[in-house]
């Protein structure tokens, strides 16, 4: 670096603002390369300093003026400009041009196909003007935007449309008014040709709320789940949480080119389109779910994100944490609570739990940041959602909705911190959550270890559990947290003992809070088997040593799916272990028929969902078991996984292909039965083609199929078993749809998780299919991001060409998109998992990447913890 080192933010050093503004109006005439921006500020000095300090990156200051004078009174910054000898109250007038058209980095102002549109979260509006860029400054906006009307009929802004008119030149304007005072990073910005969908949500107060989604032209045929989704949010958030919508419209733009899932700016969310746009013939199932999560998540950020915001970014988890949750109940309302809970804690249990273990690792609320972007991680969002869901374990609804309503009345309009949210919690709910705090300043995994006994005399179960969290990177010392720890006991016949301490009778939730814990269970006629940890109570790991009997029993006799699903989850865990180990001192796999049998049981199982037997079916990702390791030998659990996979599919192959055959459906609907149907079909599937008998079935489905669920299912099912008709299949669907990057985003996924040798060559010469580029970040994801993330076998190649691979890759988006290069470069991070030789070659990709003269802060805060772990 021949600039300084990027310098840290600490959450300790949190400072109020020395001004703020309340009111701006802001100007924009659309231009490609030269967007003139006028911002028009009414700004209060709040303390003793009267030099403003303002925010702003890539802007070219045109003019300056305070009230209405011109001002030369200000020094341009690396970060932004300083404006001295300031009146305490005045108008500031700033004009600038920005560039929206060499805006790579798709934050601020940037095109995507032909459409303007911004990205101000967390920290881009400081590319559009001079302003105080932070969430605490809430200011009321008036946008007008000017541009070409022929090329960009639709103009939009926050709020509602007060204004639009005609100018010369072919030109139109149309101003907007956002009544609802908000933080810059919610300001959004929409100027294009799009085909709408439109409708109307009447409130339960009886408003009428027009709806509106904007959609590339043609794409309209892809819109209606959406706009379904969007419906049914609006319902579920007055109904579980007594929410109503605020202003008279809402609109959702969908652009191609978006960093990230999608953002909530006020009245006008930007959608990455892969989060809209669905037919039957273009998106499977899990695409379905995922529109109705995000369309869920950004409505739902409405109240808990920008009617409260965060005061600064250290509490990001606040508004993420909380939304997560409530998109999660959301969803699992709607449709399955079981299917939705055993996805989200595999995401735990696996990404996360691995970032938890990575340099990167960090609290929820993080102290340290030196780029925000950074830190939009499944710590924040999905630990943080697990947070907030021990809070409603430990309040119980009716409590928690009690501190929703309070944590509302107390900072609606203003900006927060998780403090107050764990306040208002405990205020309502006189449950004392002091303990509880510790998982907002705590990184790392805890562990919890149990250890049982029965004494057959006094007819008593004692539970020892201890409590661990190993040293993170980013904190060596570690306290004993409050841990909700959900249990049943079981007797032999299948029935729950009612649980009894101390003559009391007890919930089901134990309150784990030291180190070392014993809780006697009383009146426990015969040695019980524990369902330990119910519906995940706790992000944490759970280690007790279950033997095969207990663990086949509680597959069958669990009172919920969640404990069936983990039962045989841990079953399957113990076999993947010792089959690595003998794997590894060159046995080979094998499988008891208890385990076989365990799993026939659930498979015809005829009480059960099929889409959770599908998913008690799957086995852990390898990512999640590389997490039970120090080090991981790459080969040896592939082989293990793939193993497994054999003999499960040889022993069942008779129920495997009976249910295949008997879950067919000739039409397709999105109806939960239905869905559920095809995963488990689809299940059975990637089972079957694992036996020399049945491999014709995966290019018979893809030729039958009617829908993108089963035709993906059959080019993955050839793809991860490497059928001969894989090729064939992969060209068929190319010819099909290379017109359309978001379908061939799937077919891009297939060939970066490709298992073949010769993977990575193919990787490369698909970066020159037209459908590809590395400027577009869902494209680079799915072709890119599968390699690195979902292919161990062909990226940790010992030759290192994996890892190069990814350096060069790196060094282009660190120019181009540093965001997405951030994001890209997670799997290299974590190189410490690694054999010495593999840890060496990434290490040298780091270093190169350390060495450039122009590394983006994204990567620099993520290289160097890295290097040093
Ligand atoms: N607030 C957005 C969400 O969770 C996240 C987001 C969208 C974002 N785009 C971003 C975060 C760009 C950082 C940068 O819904
Ligand atoms: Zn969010």
């Amino acid at each position: 670096m021949t600039e300084s080192a990027p310098k840290a933010k600490y959450r300790s050093d949190y400072q109020t603002s020395s001004h703020t503004i309340t009111d701006v109006n802001l100007t924009f005439d659309l231009h490609e390369t030269q967007t003139k921006v006028t911002a028009v500020s009414q700004v209060k000095q709040l303390g003793d300093e009267s030099t403003l300090v303002l925010d702003g990156e890539n802007v070219e200051l045109i003019n300056m003026s305070v009230n209405e004078e011109a001002w030369s009174d200000f020094t341009i910054t690396e970060t932004g400009i300083e404006i001295s000898n300031l009146p305490q109250e005045f108008e500031l007038v700033v004009e600038n041009y920005i560039s929206p058209s060499t805006n790579t980095a798709l934050e601020g102002l940037y095109i995507s196909d032909g459409s303007y549109c911004t990205q101000c979260e967390a920290e881009g509006f400081r590319r559009i003007t001079y302003f105080l860029d932070r969430p605490d400054v809430l200011a009321k906006y008036t946008t007008k935007v000017i541009a070409d009307k022929t090329a960009f009929p639709y103009l939009l802004s926050n709020g509602n449309k007060i204004e639009q008119g005609e100018l010369e030149g072919g030109k139109h304007f149309v101003t907007w008014e956002d009544p609802h005072p908000k933080p810059s990073y919610l300001f959004a910005l929409v100027a294009g040709d799009f085909d709408v969908l439109r409708d109307v949500f009447k409130t339960r107060s009886g408003r009428d709320v027009a709806l509106e989604i904007f959609v590339d032209k043609g794409n309209l045929d892809r819109a209606n789940h959406a706009m379904v989704s969007l419906i049914n949010s609006m319902k579920w958030d007055e109904q579980r949480f007594g929410l109503e919508y605020d202003l008279d419209i809402y609109m959702i733009v969908a652009v191609d080119f978006f960093n990230m899932g999608a953002m909530e700016n006020k009245g006008l969310n930007v959608f990455n389109s892969k989060f809209v746009l669905a037919n039957d013939q273009t998106a499977t199932d899990t695409d379905y779910l995922g529109i109705e999560a995000v369309i869920g998540h950004e409505y739902f950020h409405n109240w808990t994100g920008n009617r409260v915001t965060c005061r600064d970014w250290f509490q990001l988890s606040l508004k993420e944490g909380l939304t997560v949750f409530r998109d999660q109940e959301f969803s699992s309302d709607l449709g399955s609570r079981s299917v939705n809970r055993i996805n989200n804690v595999r995401i735990i249990r696996g990404p996360q739990f691995a970032e938890d273990a990575s340099p990167m690792s960090h609290p929820i609320r993080p102290d340290k940041v030196i780029e925000m972007n950074n830190f939009y991680t499944l710590t924040v969002y999905e630990k943080g959602s697990e947070v907030i869901r021990m809070m409603h374990t430990l309040l119980g609804e009716d409590k928690f909705q009690a501190g929703m309503r309070l944590y509302f009345e107390r900072h609606d309009g203003t900006a927060a911190t998780c403090e107050d949210f764990v306040c208002a919690m405990e205020d309502t709910s006189g449950i004392d959550l002091k303990q509880f705090r510790l998982w907002y300043s705590q990184s790392g995994t805890p562990t919890l270890t149990v250890t049982d006994s029965y004494d057959e005399s006094a007819k008593t179960y004692t539970l020892k559990v201890s409590q661990h969290t190993q040293s993170t990177q980013d904190q060596a010392d570690k306290q004993a947290l409050h841990i909700p720890f959900d249990v049943e006991l079981y007797d032999e016949h299948g029935n729950c003992f009612e649980l009894r301490c101390n003559g009391s009778e007890l919930n089901n939730v134990l309150n784990v809070t030291q180190n070392e814990q014993e809780f006697v269970f009383e009146n426990i006629a015969s040695k019980p088997v524990p369902s330990m940890l119910r519906e995940f109570s706790a992000p944490v790991r759970l280690d007790f040593d279950y033997s095969d009997e207990q663990l086949a029993f509680l597959m069958i006799n669990a009172k919920n799916d969640f404990a069936k699903w983990d039962a045989g989850q841990m079953l399957l865990a113990k076999y993947i272990k010792s089959n690595v180990s003998s794997v590894q001192s060159g046995g080979s796999v094998e499988l008891p028929s208890l385990v076989v049998d365990a799993f026939r049981g659930v498979l015809l199982n005829k009480d059960l969902d099929e889409a959770f037997i599908a998913e008690a079916l799957s086995l852990p990702s390898f990512n999640e078991v590389a997490g039970w390791y120090n080090t991981v030998d790459v080969d040896a659990v592939c082989d293990v996984l793939k193993g497994i996979k054999s003999l499960l599919a040889d022993a069942l192959q008779d129920e495997l292909s009976a249910l295949y055959q008997t879950l067919t459906q000739s039409d397709y609907s999105i109806e939960h039965d239905a869905i559920g149907k095809r995963s488990l079909r689809n299940l059975c599937l990637q089972y079957l083609v694992n036996v020399e008998d049945y491999q014709h079935l995966a290019e018979q489905q893809y030729r039958n199929a009617n829908n993108m669920t089963d035709t993906i299912a059959a080019m993955s099912a050839a793809n991860s078993a490497s059928l001969s008709c894989r090729q064939s299949l992969m060209d068929d669907y190319s010819e099909k749809w290379s017109h359309d990057g978001l379908v061939m985003d799937k077919w891009f996924a297939l060939q970066g998780s490709n298992p073949a040798s010769n993977a990575l060559d193919n990787v490369k010469h698909c970066m020159s299919h037209k459908a590809f580029s590395l400027s577009n970040p869902n494209r680079t994801r799915s072709l890119i991001g599968s390699f690195l993330n979902m292919n161990p076998r062909r990226f940790h190649d010992i030759s290192g060409e994996g890892y190069q691979f990814a350096g060069e890759i790196l060094m282009q988006l660190n120019e181009s998109n540093p965001q997405v290069a951030s994001r890209l470069i997670d799997p290299l991070l974590k190189l410490k998992k690694y054999d010495e030789k593999r840890q060496e070659l990434i290490k040298l990709e780091l270093n190169k990447l350390r060495s450039l003269d122009n590394l983006a802060k994204d990567l620099f805060e993520k290289v160097t913890k890295a290097l040093e772990s």
